[in-house]
């Protein structure tokens, strides 16, 4: 009997496995950039991130770090290590092995108990950024409201594929996963900003511009960048770089920027097919009282 079965056990698992395979090469497979295990957790020293590299918080810091040690018990001032580091990023620009030293140095902490936190948390970059650091978000709802055309544009515009920096240091380039933005997807985050309801066409302008204007902010030796940084300008000059018309934005050297949120014309998050419910007269007191008790 076992005789009779086993060349028909094999025959069938041998034909279930070629069908398996078919369909396996059917399948098409979005790609993430390879990052090796201990990426994230190895410091490795280099010119720009070694221990011989100083760092002390400057005096604006100094302020802000004694209003968040306020907030703890002076026994748990560790607590305030992710704020501490965050300051540490802005002023340093990312998060070198000498920030996270001095936060373990401010907080008489361990060093290593820093170090497991900014190896953590993916928004403490610890290695330089550029000037502009672009997360494209690609998890589900923005990638089925179009992320990978979102990603295409920001390659095709940059010339660098996600994990890289553009060789003038303006922008990096990271494939982050949700942001919390799914509402507006897909959407980036470009430093402290959302842009949401990109297209390709959107994402590439607004890259466009943000370049325009740092250039121009290189050329005339002045600070420039997003809208936050600019300012709010009335009556932005036109710069030959076209970015959609919303009625608002902001200008830097000239440039006139999107503001950040959505770049569809929706305000926020609201159905960008208009009111579909609740469409009817609305209840009120006064379709139920008539006497006037409740006036
Ligand atoms: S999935 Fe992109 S913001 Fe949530």
């Amino acid at each position: 009997m076992a005789s009779k079965l086993a060349p028909m056990a094999f025959r069938s698992s041998s034909r279930a496995l070629r069908v398996l395979a078919r369909q396996q090469l059917r399948r098409s497979f979005a790609v993430s950039s390879i990052s090796r295990s201990d990426t994230l957790q190895v410091h490795r020293d280099s010119p720009e991130n070694n221990l011989d590299i100083p760092f002390t918080f400057n005096a604006q810091n100094e302020k802000l770090i004694e209003e968040v040690l306020s907030r703890y018990p002076s026994q748990y001032k560790k607590a305030a290590v992710m704020p501490l580091l965050d300051l540490g990023q802005r002023q340093h620009g990312f998060c070198s092995i000498s920030v996270m030293n001095e936060v373990a140095r401010r907080l008489e902490m361990p060093p290593m108990r820093v170090y497991e936190v900014a190896t953590f948390y993916t928004m403490y970059n610890r290695e330089p950024v550029g000037r502009y650091h672009v997360q494209c978000c690609t998890t589900t709802p923005c990638q089925l409201g179009g992320s990978d055309g979102v990603m295409k544009a920001i390659e095709e515009e940059l010339n660098i594929h996600h994990g890289q920096t553009t060789d003038d240091k303006l922008f990096t380039f990271t494939e982050v996963e949700c942001l919390g933005a799914c509402a507006n997807a897909p959407m980036v985050q470009i430093n402290d900003d959302y842009y949401e309801d990109l297209t390709p066409e959107t994402t590439k302008s607004l890259l466009k511009a943000l370049r325009e204007a740092a250039q121009k902010a290189g050329a005339s030796g002045q600070a420039s960048g997003l809208a936050g940084e600019a300012g709010k300008a009335e009556g932005a000059g036109g710069s030959g770089t076209t970015i959609p018309e919303q009625g608002r934005g902001y200008a830097a050297q000239g440039v006139k920027l999107p503001s950040p949120g959505p770049l569809s014309g929706r305000k926020s998050c609201e159905n960008s097919k208009g009111l579909t419910n609740l469409t009817s007269e609305m209840w009120g007191k006064e379709k139920f009282r008539t006497d006037g008790a409740l006036d």
